[in-house]
């Protein structure tokens, strides 16, 4: 009864924001004022808006506060110690949240004279000598950030039962079990965020339970830590209630907000509403003082790294790109997908390199395509836009024995033509290998000859304008996966033109396969072409390169060892040895006739792709050559253009070399 009066004169008294309630049976803090009941020892205050300050940040510091009155824990002296009920609302803030901010704890203690305890781990509630001590008379739930491993502490976040000492006899990490689906959620004491706790003790049951939850939360029905405990041989009768608290090593504060304590019934709620505001956490602008040229150095560093890789990047797909190649667009690839089709022109797709340049192997990003990659290094600019017009032009030529040249791409220096990729590779291989497995047979060799004068017919005769190969020889001949002849490279030659001066004569084509007057004149035309394709003509044939001074020692020019055997009677011996004579003697002799036919040193007496076609087809009678037809002397006819062909027999090169010259006539 008497509680009651006191509780109702308090409540309508005079004081009514903060202090709301003090008896022996019950408390309730909404805040706290200057001159409250309450006792503040060293580091510890009640700052002007109302907050108990445990710790006021200097270093090492450790605070306490008590209700000054002692409480009665025992109805009578040597009664068991009652039920009793605690609920608290507290922060902790730090300027660095790296740094230890140590705890505080609430605690039941026989005196308020804490001036022997130590702070820092000891959280101003013992020492190191009575620590332990079954005469301290201490319990205490401490709310602790730092892990002690001389008192056992499971983490730098948990909350622990201390019964006469620090080494808790029940411990466990900050949080607490969702009341909706049961589930353990991590809480973090020094998060700077008010929390709530509860800590009750049943006097019958004996046993203690502490519970914690984010301020705004009710109090979850699961306790955070449950034990049982007898508390009557700890508590001395009276006892004081209060908290103690030590601070970090650096700027840290402890906050009480609220408080209050129930004897023998539950402790009055604490109305979040009513209480006093913490202060702004200011480590923020502390806390950019160290973080913020820490963030800004790996700001600066990631923005320069990017940097770097977005130039090296842009670098390393460079290209050139023009107005004028506007209407080719279709037809030009991005370098970055020919990059990364052939993984960066890496070694292992190299295909094979040719006298204008290096040819890999490679798989379309958007369409896993396969393609063969042509990087041609061109120095000049003069001449490429037309160059690049013909190859556009040329990209549109769609035969089934020509290989079909997809697109293109400029770089600086450099020119990328992109070709339908022929797995079968280069007709070279197959003919001057000594595998027998690769050995041509006499009609593979037929129908790639009868394929490849289909290709030249369609570019000389069929196509919309006459376009001259200006390089046929074996290593531009290639086969598709069915093994049929398919003629490449087409005009390439065409990219050395540099707009010379037409007298000035530069030849192009592969030395073996070219025709007298283009190297007197430098001019192209499709009997020069008849020329070159006579000379593989006989190359399939007999097997043998056109220019090789080892193999016949006083013939270094296949046609004119070819000559001799015709004069001779005994062209069929010309024939390639490693087909062991199985082969049909009619054709392989046509195409020996025909081919020193078509390698005529006359221009007029070569039959032109028309006829060599019928011709192969059988079409049409190969006239019976007469021997004044052939007896020519290829020596004598040469230098008599001033020409030592033999000359050309130490080249023994087999690649092309540039000339000048155009590409296409008009019909
Ligand atoms: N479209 C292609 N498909 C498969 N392989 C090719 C293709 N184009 C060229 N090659 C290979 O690359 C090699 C080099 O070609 P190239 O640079 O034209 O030189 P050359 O024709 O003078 O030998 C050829 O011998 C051939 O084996
Ligand atoms: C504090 O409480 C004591 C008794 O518990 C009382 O005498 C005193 O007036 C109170 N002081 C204040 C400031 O409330
Ligand atoms: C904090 O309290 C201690 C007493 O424990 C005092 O010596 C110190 O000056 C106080 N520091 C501040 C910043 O108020
Ligand atoms: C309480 O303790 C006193 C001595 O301290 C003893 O005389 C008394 O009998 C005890 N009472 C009970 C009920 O145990
Ligand atoms: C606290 O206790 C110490 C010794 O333990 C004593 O010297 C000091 O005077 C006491 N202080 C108060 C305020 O009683
Ligand atoms: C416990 O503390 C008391 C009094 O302070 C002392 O006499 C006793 O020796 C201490 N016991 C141990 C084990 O330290
Ligand atoms: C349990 O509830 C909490 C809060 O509602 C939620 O965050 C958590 O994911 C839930 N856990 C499960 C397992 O459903
Ligand atoms: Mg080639």
């Amino acid at each position: 009864m008497k509680f009651f009066l006191l509780c109702f004169l308090l409540c309508f008294g005079l004081k009514p924001a903060f202090f709301t309630a003090a008896s022996d049976d019950q408390l309730l803090y909404h805040g706290f004022t200057a001159g409250t009941n309450l006792t503040v020892d060293e580091a510890a205050s009640v700052t002007p808006n109302g907050l108990l300050e445990l710790t006021n940040g200097s270093l090492g510091c450790k605070g306490h506060a008590f209700y000054p009155t002692p409480l009665h824990f025992r109805k009578s002296h040597n009664d068991t110690v009652q039920s009793f009920s605690v609920a608290f609302v507290f922060a902790i803030h730090s300027s660095y949240p790296i740094m230890s901010r140590q705890g505080l704890a609430f605690v039941v203690a026989p005196s308020m004279n804490f001036s022997t305890a130590l702070a820092n781990q000891y959280l101003g509630l013992m020492n190191s000598q009575n620590n332990g001590n079954l005469s301290n008379h201490i319990f205490a739930i401490e709310l602790d950030t730092v892990l002690n491993i001389e008192f056992k502490d499971i983490n730098t976040n948990h909350v622990g039962i201390d019964i006469n000492s620090l080494q808790s006899i029940e411990s466990n990490s900050a949080g607490y079990y969702d009341d909706r689906n049961g589930t353990f959620q991590d809480m973090v004491l020094a998060s700077g965020d008010a929390i709530q706790v509860w800590v009750d003790y049943n006097g019958e049951a004996k046993k203690i339970s502490v519970t914690m939850a984010p301020l705004q939360m009710a109090k979850p029905t699961r306790p955070l830590i449950s034990t049982n405990y007898d508390l009557s041989s700890v508590l001395q009768d009276p006892s004081y209630i209060g908290f103690s608290s030590s601070g970090g090593e650096v700027d840290s504060r402890h906050y009480v907000l609220g408080w209050s304590f129930g004897m023998n019934k539950p402790a009055p709620l604490i109305n979040s509403v009513k209480l006093p505001k913490l202060p702004q956490p200011k480590h923020q602008s502390k806390l950019l003082k160290i973080i913020l040229p820490i963030a800004s150095a790996i700001f600066v560093f990631a923005v320069g790294s990017m940097v770097i890789l977005l130039v090296r990047r842009k670098l390393r797909y460079a290209e050139l790109k023009e107005d004028w190649e506007i209407e080719f667009g279709p037809h030009r690839f991005s370098y970055k997908d020919l990059f990364h089709a052939t993984e960066g022109f890496k070694n292992k797709h190299l295909l094979g390199a040719g006298g204008f340049g290096k040819v890999y192997k490679g798989a379309l990003p958007s369409t896993k395509l396969e393609v063969a990659v042509k990087r041609v290094s061109h120095e000049s600019r003069q001449g490429l836009k037309e160059f690049v017009a013909e190859v556009v032009s040329i990209g549109r030529i769609r035969h089934r024995n020509l290989v079909q040249l997809l697109g293109y791409c400029r770089r600086k220096d450099e020119l990328l033509l992109v070709y339908d990729y022929m797995s079968n590779g280069s007709l070279d291989k197959y003919l001057y290998c000594d595998d027998p497995m690769l050995i041509l047979n006499w009609v593979q060799r037929f129908r790639i000859i009868k394929d490849i004068a289909s290709g030249l017919l369609y570019l000389h005769e069929k196509w919309e304008k006459v376009v001259i190969h200006r390089d046929i020889k074996a290593s531009n001949v290639l086969l598709d996966s069915e093994m049929n002849g398919r003629l490449g490279d087409f005009g390439l030659a065409r990219l050395y033109d540099h707009g010379t001066d037409m007298q000035t004569t530069h030849v192009v084509g592969t030395i073996g396969y070219l025709a007298p007057e283009l190297i007197c004149t430098g001019k192209a035309t499709p009997l020069t072409d008849v020329f070159a394709f006579g000379i593989f003509l006989l190359e399939v044939a007999c097997g043998q390169r056109p220019v090789n001074s080892n193999a016949r020692a006083n013939q270094p020019l296949l046609v004119d060892w070819v000559l001799e055997h015709w004069n001779k009677g005994s062209l069929a011996e010309a024939v390639d040895t490693r087909l062991q004579n199985d082969y049909n003697v009619d054709e392989a002799c046509l195409v020996l006739k025909l081919g020193l036919l078509c390698a005529h040193p006359f221009t007029n007496a070569r039959p032109n792709m028309q006829s060599i076609m019928r011709y192969l087809d059988g079409d049409l009678q190969f006239p019976d050559l007469t021997d004044t037809d052939m007896s020519f002397s290829l020596l004598s006819q040469m230098q008599g253009e001033g020409f030592d062909r033999y000359a050309l027999s130490y080249l023994s090169l087999n690649t092309s070399i540039g000339t000048i010259s155009g590409l296409s006539g008009g019909r």
